[in-house]
């Protein structure tokens, strides 16, 4: 470790100490942001355990949708992201207005969205789910409920093909899980027979198809720790590498490649908003205070309601 970043990590440590802060990141965050973090989870954990922290300061390590539900849920705490421009594709394939308008062409039917979407998104919907409980949720409804299901289309198939529910889905995705390549995919299985693979449920139903096990990222961590596999194929965002790798030192990890588009492609499965977040913007974000997550107090009383529902039905 070189001493800029140990300096980072002494700095940003004793500054949490200083100001009664608390670091949240998600599992697709650089391996040293995961380092330094008090609690590393999925969406759904991130939320619930920031209702539960004693801090007068939450940084979260993640992307805006995240520090949004955070402030929501903790409207008295400064909630502080390193980098607001850390979005996400998938949440911004859900505007607020396109959702409204489609509700009105739907009025029999109630909302579900995935966590993955803006506090504005959130404030037109009746249940927020992620994807480690969207299966549990929706089998609490009511089995004649008309759904509308966003904004992840790939999500919303899987969960009604496990529920055998017909929700109308939003066509929404996230660019990093929606471009694994099924090629590559099949090429890894040959050469790997009998090594399970592991996807996220925002991959494409083809991938989906060939897996073996499907679930949240911290689902898909759990499943390496108990299995007694010692090898997997991996189709999520590749930052989850890491904390798989430091909980199963013995246990070896293969990551799906991106299907290369017209030759070129990406060569990589992260996802850049996560990497947005740096040791140098964390520390920034704790000395300054800023940038800070602002959410507007009429939009945070509607959509507190619907991330509430979460949490009681998860
Ligand atoms: P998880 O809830 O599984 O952590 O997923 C969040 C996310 O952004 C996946 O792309
Ligand atoms: Fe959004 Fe996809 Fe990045 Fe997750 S991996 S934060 S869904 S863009």
């Amino acid at each position: 470790m070189d001493l800029k970043k140990k300096e980072y990590i002494y700095k940003i440590k004793s500054l949490a100490r200083e100001k009664n802060a608390v670091i949240f990141a998600h599992y697709y965050t650089r391996p040293e942001i995961q380092e330094i973090a008090d609690f590393i989870g999925d969406s759904l954990a991130l939320a619930q355990q920031a209702t539960r922290v004693q801090a007068d300061i939450l940084v979260m390590c993640g992307v805006h949708f995240m520090g949004e539900t955070m402030k929501i849920l903790c409207p008295d705490k400064k909630v502080l992201i390193p980098d607001m421009n850390a979005g996400c594709s998938l949440a911004d394939s859900c505007k607020a207005a396109d959702l409204a308008a489609f509700k009105a062409q739907h009025p029999d039917h109630m909302v579900v969205s995935y966590v993955n979407t803006s506090a504005d998104v959130k404030a037109l919907t009746d249940v927020v789910v992620t994807s480690s409980n969207a299966k549990k949720i929706v089998d609490q409804l009511p089995a004649d409920a008309k759904i509308i299901f966003g904004p992840d289309y790939n999500l919303g198939s899987y969960i009604n093909s496990v529920t055998g529910r017909n929700m109308l889905l939003w066509n929404g995705a996230c660019h990093v899980h929606s471009r694994f390549s099924l090629e590559a995919l099949l090429k890894l299985k040959a050469e790997n027979p009998g090594v399970e693979v592991l996807a996220h449920p925002e991959c494409k139903a083809p991938i989906l198809a060939v897996s073996d096990v499907i679930g949240s990222t911290k689902a898909l961590l759990e499943h390496t720790i108990k299995s007694p596999a010692k090898r997997f194929i991996i189709a999520t965002e590749s930052g989850i590498l890491f904390e798989m790798q430091r909980a199963c030192p013995d246990k070896e990890f293969i990551p799906v490649p991106p299907e290369m588009t017209e030759g070129v492609g990406c060569s990589c499965n992260e996802c850049e908003y996560m990497r947005m977040n740096t040791l140098e913007k964390v520390y920034n974000c704790l000395l300054n205070e800023s940038p800070e997550m602002i959410v507007d107090k009429k939009i945070a009383a509607k959509a507190v309601t619907s991330i509430e529902w979460m949490l009681k039905m998860s």
